[in-house]
């Protein structure tokens, strides 16, 4: 407990609002709150309902919940094909010409792929792992870069009943092999390379790496992307255009069990050990779709485009399943938003159309730095509702993506999830939702949240605590691959009979949730316990800062003090005088005992490639310690930069 009573103290009050526009709600999929109410009074009557609305079964469950702490399984006994519901059944009701992907590469090439396509290239896919040996329930791994062969292999697994684990492209040999593993896959699917930013990644390179220490692994698939020059082991390794040559582009689906795994999935390690999160078939699919459907106010003319990459859960959820369930139309790009300039966004949502954007705080702020001239050459008039999701954005980081993407017009939907979750748990409805900048507002229909002290008993609205799950909800995770102990502790040991999802949160009086960062970032600072993210949201509020991450350091007199690294917009120059400002501004934004007691001037912050700050090792860096495990890490040279500021900036504390 801290010293005002609170589990964690809320300093900074954010009051703009923004009901939903008239012209928005007209043709708004949800506009009040009948849904939520619906959910509330029966969950499993509503669950079931909406089983029957977004999925096509090819044998009813017999019931919808079985739930012995903390295991759920839901529509036990149903029988359904994952791949069918995203393909088949949009090609049989006369859809099939339907785009599924406009697919836009690094380097300028595109691909349009319909929905009838996509189903003949999963079919003749899955054939060809099945000639591989592949079977129902054997696990498959897959590293691949944003390429079209990547939803075709998941959807394959999936139509052949084979888990899939997806290694994120930018991920290394090691990352590889200890995934493999794990989960003891026995087919690896990758590419000759893939492109960044310019550069080639040398997947089938780092494969051949981690495969020497992979003895599960009988076969390679490598799809050709940029023709450069690998080595094959013979027997072992095929290239995808070889083995689905002459395959038929008909492929009978395996009938699934609801709690069949549909895939594996490794949580980005900010902190420790991967953990290998399992999601089944049916609850997956459908939390994904029904998320999908109304949190983006899903149209049949829309153009969505989720900027995420498919090796995260973001893009499992929503580039492959949820939006093919939904049978609607994606945009997918490859590459860097830099490449091969700084507008190639806005470039494509221009070119496509794009109404719906779903990106990550981080790429806002990145856009942030680089400044608006860029959104600015381009029509951005298509946009209908922009998302974020992956850390708290900040008011002005929120301000800023609606006035100069949205064009002050489009609602922002602040999503919050987790790979554990499966799909969105907490976020507006656009067209029911009054928004606030910064909040991810409400639990959607059907989820049960609540913010709790240290006790597990709800904070009264206004106080800050610990974000909970208090009911199943069918897109929870079913488990840890091989850990089952694992998973109770890390989830249910906290509270009991609650999902502890690690994450801090305030809860204002209208029930709206502002998370606070992960609670092992809490600050102590003469006993108030202060949210990095609060204190980087004042600090970005400031005209000059583009970015901001914030550390405690262990401090002689408070217990510790705030230690700040910023990151400024351009046409800002990094000053004593600016330090001094900066502290007063966030005294002034938040309280005097907010402010940073240190501040660093930084050209970038250290990110895990999914765009989470690394604040560990910013903890190390401001204690100068020895660094932490940095594998995850996006771009190790920042690391090295920043501590060397950190020794110059020694000094001038105050
Ligand atoms: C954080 C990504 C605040 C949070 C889907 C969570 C968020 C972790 C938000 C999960 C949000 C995600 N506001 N924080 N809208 N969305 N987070 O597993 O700390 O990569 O626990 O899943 O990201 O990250 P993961």
């Amino acid at each position: 407990m801290s010293a005002s009573g609170n589990t964690i103290d809320t300093l900074l009050e954010e009051r703009r609002s923004f009901p939903p526009s008239d012209e928005f709600r007209r043709r708004a999929r949800v506009t009040d709150d009948s849904l939520h109410r619906a959910a509330a009074a029966d969950p499993e009557a509503f669950w079931a309902e909406q089983a029957l609305r977004y999925i096509t079964w090819f044998q009813p469950w017999e019931r919808v919940l079985d739930w012995e702490l903390p295991f759920a399984r839901w529509f036990v006994g149903g029988k359904l094909n994952v791949s069918f519901n995203c393909l088949d059944r949009h090609v049989d009701a006369g859809r099939g010409d339907k785009v599924a992907y406009h697919w836009e590469g690094e380097p300028g090439d595109t691909r349009t792929i319909t929905y009838a396509e996509l189903l003949a290239e999963v079919c003749k896919f899955a054939n060809a792992l099945r000639a591989l040996g592949v079977r129902r329930g054997d696990r498959v791994g897959i590293y691949l870069p944003m390429i079209p062969e990547l939803p075709v292999a998941m959807l394959a697994c999936a139509r052949i009943g084979a888990p899939h684990s997806v290694v994120f492209g930018g991920f290394s040999a090691e990352a590889v092999r200890d995934r493999m593993n794990d989960a003891e896959a026995t087919v690896l699917i990758t590419a000759d390379e893939g492109w960044r930013r310019g550069g080639r990644v040398p997947l089938k390179r780092n494969s051949d790496d981690a495969l020497q220490q992979c003895p599960s692994i009988g076969s390679v698939v490598v799809v050709r992307r940029t023709g450069g020059d690998v080595s094959m082991t013979r027997g072992r390794d095929h290239w995808y255009h070889d083995i689905i040559q002459g395959q038929s582009s008909v492929c009978e689906p395996e009938h699934m069990d609801s709690e069949d795994l549909l895939f594996t999935l490794y949580t980005s390690g900010t902190t420790a050990r991967p953990k290998g999160i399992k999601h089944t078939t049916a609850g997956y699919l459908l939390y994904g779709m029904f998320t999908h459907d109304l949190v983006f106010d899903i149209q049949p003319d829309t153009v969505y485009w989720c900027a995420a990459d498919v090796g995260w859960v973001t893009g499992h959820t929503y580039i492959v399943y949820a939006p093919l369930g939904n049978g609607v139309t994606s945009v997918m790009y490859e590459g860097t938003p830099d490449h091969p300039a700084r507008d190639r966004w806005w470039s494509l949502i221009e070119h496509y159309g794009v109404t719906v954007l779903y990106c990550a705080p981080t790429a806002i702020r990145t856009f942030m730095k680089w400044g608006s001239e860029f959104p600015a050459q381009h029509d951005l008039s298509s946009l209908r509702v922009l998302g974020t999701v992956g850390e708290p954005i900040n008011p002005e980081a929120w301000m800023w993506y609606r006035e100069h993407i949205g064009g002050n017009r489009t609602p922002v939907v602040d999503t919050w999830w987790q790979t554990e979750t499966g799909g969105i748990l907490i976020s507006p409805l656009p067209g029911a939702t009054t928004l606030k900048p910064g909040s991810a507002t409400l639990p959607l229909p059907g989820v049960a949240a609540a913010v709790v002290d240290e006790a597990g008993r709800p904070v009264a609205a206004g106080s800050g605590g610990y974000v909970t799950i208090t009911k199943p909800w069918p897109g929870m995770l079913r488990g840890i691959w091989g850990d089952d102990e694992r998973y109770r502790q890390t989830y249910w040991e906290r509270f009991g009979d609650q999902y502890f999802a690690g994450d801090g949160a305030r809860i204002d009086e209208d029930g709206y949730y502002w998370f606070m960062g992960r609670v092992d970032d809490v600050m102590n600072v003469a006993g108030h316990r202060i949210s990095t993210t609060e204190v980087e949201s004042a600090l970005v509020g400031h005209l000059a800062v583009a970015e901001a991450a914030v550390v405690a350091k262990s401090d002689a007199e408070t217990g510790q003090a705030i230690s700040a690294f910023v990151t400024l917009r351009a046409g800002f120059e990094e000053s004593t005088a600016l330090i001094t400002e900066l502290r007063s501004h966030v005294a002034k934004v938040i309280g005097a005992i907010a402010r940073p007691k240190w501040i660093a001037f930084t050209p970038d912050l250290p990110k895990t490639r999914s765009g989470k700050i690394m604040r560990r090792l910013l903890r190390d860096i401001a204690e100068n310690r020895q660094l932490g495990d940095t594998t995850t890490l996006a771009d190790a040279g920042i690391v090295e930069d920043l501590r060397r500021r950190a020794t110059e900036e020694e000094g001038k504390e105050g």
